[in-house]
Order: structure tokens, then C-alpha cells, then sequence
């Protein structure tokens, strides 16, 4: 029976074939890690494709302004060319209040397919946020690397099943041949079906992995999708006082922490109360009877304002306060489930990361809406793209004063520790 089976050598050619399949499939994986979902990944936390800024330069046209060659190292270490003294980038450093831009954990093929995004952000489906005005011509699409993958992926589960079928046929003749010869009766497989069922057994290692990557292939696919569900991003509430904060952030440019002062200190960032109001409102009171703009839809400012001093039983006659105050039901629009936590001193103070970065350009916005979808892919993104601020923070600073020079250099890859390695993925960080 030995000598039968080492004779057919259909399992070894099958262990080739299966790894060429799972390579295919890899590889059909990553061609799918398109453009617009690397830029979603890694860039979108910082930069729109469109021309506004969000905490980097809006990122339309950038290819014009810039070479290839500049953009590939700009993204992979932009501290360095600042460091070398490259014209452009120390003039957009400064111009962006020299922040540095993190190394980028992208390579050249990846960059070039974020580059393509930007420069088409409206091929194919269309492409979240602000459209470049003139921008986005289809007939200039370029072809989609996907569908050619799948031709292939095609075309290699065919020739496979050929292949097998060919093998088999073969082999089961070889074999009865050789029992016939032997004269022994013949017992192996006599069917397609029974002799795969056969190398399977013989090669149960190789099946697995195979089911495994195919499994978790597809199961990656679902999860990122069932992750949509219950996504609110968008959530655009009207609020009972029509409130604005393009007025209020943006026209009157009132910092964010004036009303959200918890932000830096404690878990939430809190929605100020009408007391907070007041510091301003005793004064405007909207006799001007201006009216303003609110969804779209015009309003008068004393009726608005007249809503707070209801609220507070306030008389603007006397500047009296009544003794039947009532809270305001402002609607709330982010919402993290109750399994996870989330605090905004750790991101705001130590993480010295920008409301905007998160909430958006709220200084725009007169109703507020939601402008992340904060899911968990969202925050694990973020935490491997995002260096810790270290530099100036006394936490760190004693840290790295305590490390030989030989391990700072090893957990320091480019002068860089993103949140990921100080246990940003680690699943108790976020889940009580
Ligand atoms: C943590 C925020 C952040 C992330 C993430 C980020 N950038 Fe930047 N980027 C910046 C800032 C800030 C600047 C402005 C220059 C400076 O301050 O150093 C910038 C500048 C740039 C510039 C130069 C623009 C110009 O006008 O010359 C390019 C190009 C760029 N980023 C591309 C990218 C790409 C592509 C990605 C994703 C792979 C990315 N950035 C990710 C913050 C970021
Ligand atoms: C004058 C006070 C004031 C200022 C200044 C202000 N806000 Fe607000 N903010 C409010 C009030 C009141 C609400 C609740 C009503 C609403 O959603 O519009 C709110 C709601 C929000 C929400 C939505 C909260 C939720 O329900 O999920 C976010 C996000 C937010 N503010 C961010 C900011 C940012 C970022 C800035 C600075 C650019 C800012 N705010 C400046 C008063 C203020
Ligand atoms: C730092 C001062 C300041 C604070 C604090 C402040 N406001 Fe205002 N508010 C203004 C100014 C200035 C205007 C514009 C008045 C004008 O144009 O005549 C305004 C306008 C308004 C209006 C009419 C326009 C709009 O934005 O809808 C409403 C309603 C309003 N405020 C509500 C509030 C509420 C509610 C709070 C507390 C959460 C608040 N304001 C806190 C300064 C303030
Ligand atoms: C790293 C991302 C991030 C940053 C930076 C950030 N926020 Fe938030 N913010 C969130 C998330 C996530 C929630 C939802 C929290 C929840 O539901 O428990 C939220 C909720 C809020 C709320 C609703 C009330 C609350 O606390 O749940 C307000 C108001 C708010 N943020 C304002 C701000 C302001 C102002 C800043 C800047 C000083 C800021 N945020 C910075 C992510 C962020
Ligand atoms: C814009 C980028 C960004 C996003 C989005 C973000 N984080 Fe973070 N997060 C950071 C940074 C930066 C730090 C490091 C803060 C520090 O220096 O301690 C951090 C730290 C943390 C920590 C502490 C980790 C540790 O090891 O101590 C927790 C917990 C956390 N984030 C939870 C969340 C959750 C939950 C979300 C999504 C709802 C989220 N973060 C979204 C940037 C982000
Ligand atoms: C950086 C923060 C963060 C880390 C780290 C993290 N999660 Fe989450 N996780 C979240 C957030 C935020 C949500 C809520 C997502 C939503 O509502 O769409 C979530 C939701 C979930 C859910 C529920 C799925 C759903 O659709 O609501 C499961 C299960 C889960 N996480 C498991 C894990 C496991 C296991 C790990 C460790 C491998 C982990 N998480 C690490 C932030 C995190």
C-alpha cells in the first residue's frame, strides 16, 4: 500500500496548489486594500481630500504642487526632511504650527494608491466629504486593480479543479494497475470524490490553514460590515434651543473649553449648563430681534434667547431668578455602548489630540452632527497611526530617562511609540 501511495504524487502537487490558492487569496486581499480605504486608515484623521484643512492641509491638488519622490518620503518620515532642510516641508511645517506629522506605517505601492485617491476621490463610489470642485472625472478612471484579481482567483480555482481531476484520473489507473499487477485486490478510492476525501486526510495540516484563511477571510469581510450597524455616524439631531455653534465657536470664536470645560480633566466632556449662559445672555438678550440661520431654516434670535431665560424662570424685565427652573433636554448625539470606555482628558490632555480631529469642524457646524463613526475599528486605527505625544510630557520624559539607549532604540522605531505600543489594542483598555 506504501509503494502505491508514494507512487501517486497528487498530495504533494495538491500541498503546491492549496498554497498557491491561499497566496492568491492573500494577494486578492490586499489588492483590495484600495486607495480610499488606505486613506481612510491612515490619512482621514488628519486631512480631507477636498481643500479643507482638518489638523493637516487639505490634500486636493497635492500631487501637482509636489513631486512623486517628494510626497514618498514626505509620507514616510516627514520630521527627516524637515531635519535635512527641504524648502517645502519646513515651509508647510511652520505653516502648520509645527506639528510633525507622524511617520506614516505605509509602503511605496500604498502610497502611490492613496495618491491615486486623492487625486480621483470620486471613482467609483462616491467618496465621503467635500467634492473638489472641477475635480473627480470619471472618464479619466483608472481600471479597477479589483475586478482583475477576481478574474484570477477565477481562473486559478479552475485550473485547480482540472488539474485535480486530471491527477485523479491518472492516479486511480496507475494504482489499479499496480494492484492488478500484484496481483492484490484493489481497496483505495475509485471516485473523484473519494480519493480528494482521501489526500484531505492525508493532508488535514494543510486543509486547515486553508479553511482557516478562507474562513477568516470572509469573516473579516462580515465583521467589518455588521460593525456598520448601529453606526449613527451623520446623526444630525434639530436641539430644542436652536443652539449654534458656527455662531457661537466659529463667528464668535469662544474656545471649546469655555463650555466644555470637563474635556481636560475628566472622562466627559460634558454640556455646559445654562448658568454658562448667562456669563453672556444677561446682556444679549436678542433685542436686536436679528434672525439667523439654523438647518436651513431662519429663526429670531430673542425668541431663542427668550427660551433660556424660560428654563432658568428668569424675569429680563427685574433680572430676577423664579423658583421653578427646568432642565434643558438637549438631544444627545455621540453615544459610545455602555461596554466601552472612553475618556476625553486621556485623549484631550496626554494625548493632546484636537476636538476636531474627532468631532469634526464643529466651528462650521450649525446643528452639530457625528462626525466619526466611532466604531472600534475607528479607535484601533487611530491608535496604531497616532505617535504619543511624549515630547514635554513628564510621564514620559521620566520613562525615557530610566531606558538604556539600546532598548529606547528598539521600542522606538523612527523616534516613534504610536498609542498601539503602549497598549492601545489591548481589549481591557476599552472594555470594562
Ligand atoms: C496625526 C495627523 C496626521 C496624519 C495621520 C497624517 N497627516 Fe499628513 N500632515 C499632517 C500635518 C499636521 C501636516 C502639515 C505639515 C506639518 O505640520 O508638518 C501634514 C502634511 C501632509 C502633506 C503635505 C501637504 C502639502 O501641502 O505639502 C502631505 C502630502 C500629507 N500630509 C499626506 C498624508 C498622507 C498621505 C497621510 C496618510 C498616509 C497623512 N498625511 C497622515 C498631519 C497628519
Ligand atoms: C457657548 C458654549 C459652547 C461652545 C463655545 C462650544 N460648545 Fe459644543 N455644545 C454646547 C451645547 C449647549 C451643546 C448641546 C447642544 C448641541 O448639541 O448643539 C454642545 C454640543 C456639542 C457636541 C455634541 C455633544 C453630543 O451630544 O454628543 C460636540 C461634539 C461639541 N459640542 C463640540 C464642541 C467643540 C469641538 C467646540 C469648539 C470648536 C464647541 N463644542 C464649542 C455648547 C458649546
Ligand atoms: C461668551 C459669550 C456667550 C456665551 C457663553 C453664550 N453665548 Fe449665545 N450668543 C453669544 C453671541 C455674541 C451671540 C450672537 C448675538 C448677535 O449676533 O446678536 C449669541 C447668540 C445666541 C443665540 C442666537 C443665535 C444662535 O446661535 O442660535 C442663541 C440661541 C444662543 N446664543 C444660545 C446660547 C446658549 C444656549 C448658551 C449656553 C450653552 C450660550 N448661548 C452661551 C454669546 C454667548
Ligand atoms: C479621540 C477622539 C475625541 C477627541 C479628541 C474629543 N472627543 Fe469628544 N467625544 C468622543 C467620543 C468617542 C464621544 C462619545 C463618548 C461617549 O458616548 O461616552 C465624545 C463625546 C463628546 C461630547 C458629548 C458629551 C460626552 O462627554 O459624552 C462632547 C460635548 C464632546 N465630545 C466634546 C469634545 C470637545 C470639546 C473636545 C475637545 C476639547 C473633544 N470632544 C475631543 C471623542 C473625542
Ligand atoms: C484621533 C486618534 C484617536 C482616536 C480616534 C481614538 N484614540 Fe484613544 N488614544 C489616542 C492617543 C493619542 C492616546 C494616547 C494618550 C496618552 O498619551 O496617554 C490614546 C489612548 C487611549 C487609551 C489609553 C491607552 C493606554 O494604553 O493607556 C484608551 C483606553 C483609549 N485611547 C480609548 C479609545 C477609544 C475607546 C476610542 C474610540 C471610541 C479611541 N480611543 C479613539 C488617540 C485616539
Ligand atoms: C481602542 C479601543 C478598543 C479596543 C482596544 C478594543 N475595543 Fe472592542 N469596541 C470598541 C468600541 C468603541 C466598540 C463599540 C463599537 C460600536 O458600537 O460600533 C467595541 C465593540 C466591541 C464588541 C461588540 C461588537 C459590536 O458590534 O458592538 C466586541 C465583541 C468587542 N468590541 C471585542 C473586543 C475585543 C475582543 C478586543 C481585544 C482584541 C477589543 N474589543 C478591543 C473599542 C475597543
Amino acid at each position: 500500500m506504501n509503494k502505491i501511495t508514494n507512487l501517486t504524487k497528487e498530495s504533494t502537487l495538491f500541498k503546491v496548489f492549496l498554497f498557491c490558492l491561499s497566496f492568491l487569496f492573500f494577494q486578492f486581499n490586499s489588492y483590495s486594500q484600495d486607495g480610499k480605504k488606505l486613506f481612510k486608515a491612515n490619512c482621514a484623521a488628519c486631512h480631507s481630500v477636498g481643500a479643507n484643512k482638518v489638523v493637516g492641509p487639505g490634500l486636493q491638488g497635492v500631487t501637482e504642487k509636489r513631486s512623486a519622490e517628494w510626497l514618498h518620503s514626505w509620507i514616510k518620515n516627514s520630521g527627516e526632511m524637515i531635519a535635512s532642510g527641504d524648502g517645502d516641508a519646513v515651509a508647510i511645517f511652520e505653516e502648520y504650527g509645527k506639528v510633525i506629522m507622524p511617520p506614516q506605517p505605509v509602503d511605496d505601492a500604498q502610497i502611490d494608491a492613496i495618491l491615486e485617491y486623492i487625486n480621483n476621490p470620486n471613482d467609483g463610489e462616491t467618496a465621503a466629504g467635500p467634492t473638489p470642485p472641477g475635480g473627480g472625472d470619471l472618464t479619466t478612471a483608472a481600471p479597477e486593480d479589483n475586478s482583475t484579481m477576481i478574474y484570477v482567483f477565477g481562473a486559478a480555482i479552475l485550473l485547480l479543479v482540472i488539474l485535480i481531476f486530471t491527477l485523479n484520473r491518472t492516479g486511480l489507473f496507475l494504482r489499479e494497475t499496480i494492484a492488478k499487477n500484484e496481483g492484490e485486490e484493489y481497496k483505495g478510492p475509485t471516485t473523484l470524490w473519494e480519493s480528494l476525501r482521501e489526500v484531505m486526510r492525508n493532508n488535514k495540516g494543510i486543509v486547515a490553514a486553508v479553511v482557516i484563511v478562507l474562513f477568516f477571510g470572509g469573516l473579516l469581510d462580515l465583521m467589518d460590515g455588521a460593525f456598520e450597524i448601529g453606526v449613527h455616524q451623520g446623526y444630525k439631531p434639530e436641539q430644542p434651543i436652536k443652539f449654534s455653534h458656527k455662531i457661537h465657536a466659529g463667528d464668535d470664536k469662544i474656545d471649546c473649553n469655555y463650555c466644555h470645560s470637563s474635556a481636560r480633566h475628566s472622562k466627559t466632556s460634558g454640556i455646559p449648563s445654562l448658568n454658562v449662559c448667562m456669563n453672556c445672555h444677561k446682556h444679549i438678550d436678542g433685542s436686536s430681534g436679528k434672525t439667523f440661520m439654523y438647518n436651513g431654516k431662519q429663526y429670531s434670535m430673542t425668541e431663542e434667547i427668550q427660551k433660556i431665560y424660560d428654563h432658568l424662570d428668569y424675569d429680563r424685565e427685574t433680572q430676577t431668578y423664579g423658583d421653578n427652573p427646568t432642565p434643558v433636554q438637549w438631544v444627545k448625539i455621540h453615544n459610545l455602548p455602555d461596554h466601552v470606555f472612553f475618556s476625553h482628558a486621556q485623549h484631550v490632555t496626554a494625548g493632546k489630540q484636537k476636538c476636531q480631529t474627532c468631532h469634526g469642524p464643529v466651528e462650521e457646524m450649525d446643528v452639530v452632527a457625528q462626525d466619526a463613526p466611532l466604531t472600534m475599528k475607528w479607535c484601533i486605527e487611530c491608535h496604531n497611526a497616532t505617535a504619543v505625544a511624549t515630547e514635554g510630557n513628564g510621564y514620559y520624559d521620566e520613562m525615557h530617562a530610566r531606558m538604556t539607549p539600546e532598548f529606547k532604540e528598539q521600542v522606538m522605531e523612527d523616534g516613534v511609540i504610536t498609542v498601539k505600543e503602549i497598549g492601545g489594542w489591548e481589549c481591557a483598555k476599552c472594555h470594562y
